[in-house]
């Protein structure tokens, strides 16, 4: 399943660092893109530069238009927002899509978006973040096995016990 996540109200001077943990959960939980309502150099720089040493073909993009773009997405569409259906009830019928946007909200959702998806998922019924919504949705998604992915990358983490050990090739 190809995953890409959509980010609303991405605010240039605020939100640099939870935007760029956004992409960095979507990349490492197994998405193929972020895509942003406003522009983010800075946030695209970092991230672009982790998926460079750390491998994976992750994009990040931008996109003016974001209600062309979740009319015109040629999948299956997910709002994360704790007013949606439990997390539980949807997952299983997500088996078998092939192109899946998620998308997930900033300081304020604009109400449209709710009649724009195919379904409104709650990653729990009370308020928390973005970020912590969108890694348990994908975790949930892909059953855990996003975790043991081989992103190929030029460093790699050797899993210790204690300390911390990696491994670099050129
Ligand atoms: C800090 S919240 C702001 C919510 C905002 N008050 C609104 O208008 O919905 C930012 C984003 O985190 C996600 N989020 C927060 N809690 C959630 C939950 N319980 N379930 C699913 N997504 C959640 C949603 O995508 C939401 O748009």
């Amino acid at each position: 399943m190809k995953v890409t996540v959509l980010r609303l109200g991405h605010r240039l001077s605020r939100d640099a660092r939870i935007s760029t943990h956004l992409a960095l959960v979507a990349r490492a939980f197994g998405a193929q893109r972020i895509v942003y309502d406003a522009g983010a150099a800075d946030v695209k720089e970092s991230v672009d530069r982790i998926s460079q040493a750390w491998g994976g073909g992750f994009e990040v993009a931008f996109v003016k238009g974001w209600k062309r773009y979740v009319q015109d997405f040629p999948g299956v569409k997910v709002h994360l927002t704790m007013y949606g259906l439990p997390i539980a009830d949807v997952i299983p019928g997500l088996a078998g899509v092939g192109e899946l946007l998620v998308v997930v909200g900033g300081a304020k959702v604009p109400s449209e978006v709710y009649g724009l998806v195919d379904h409104n998922v709650a990653v729990g019924g009370q308020p928390h973040s973005e970020v912590a919504a969108l890694a348990v949705f994908l975790d949930r998604l892909f059953m855990g096995g996003e975790l043991s992915h081989d992103f190929g990358g030029k460093k790699r983490v050797i899993p210790q016990a204690r300390g911390k050990k990696l491994s670099e090739s050129p």
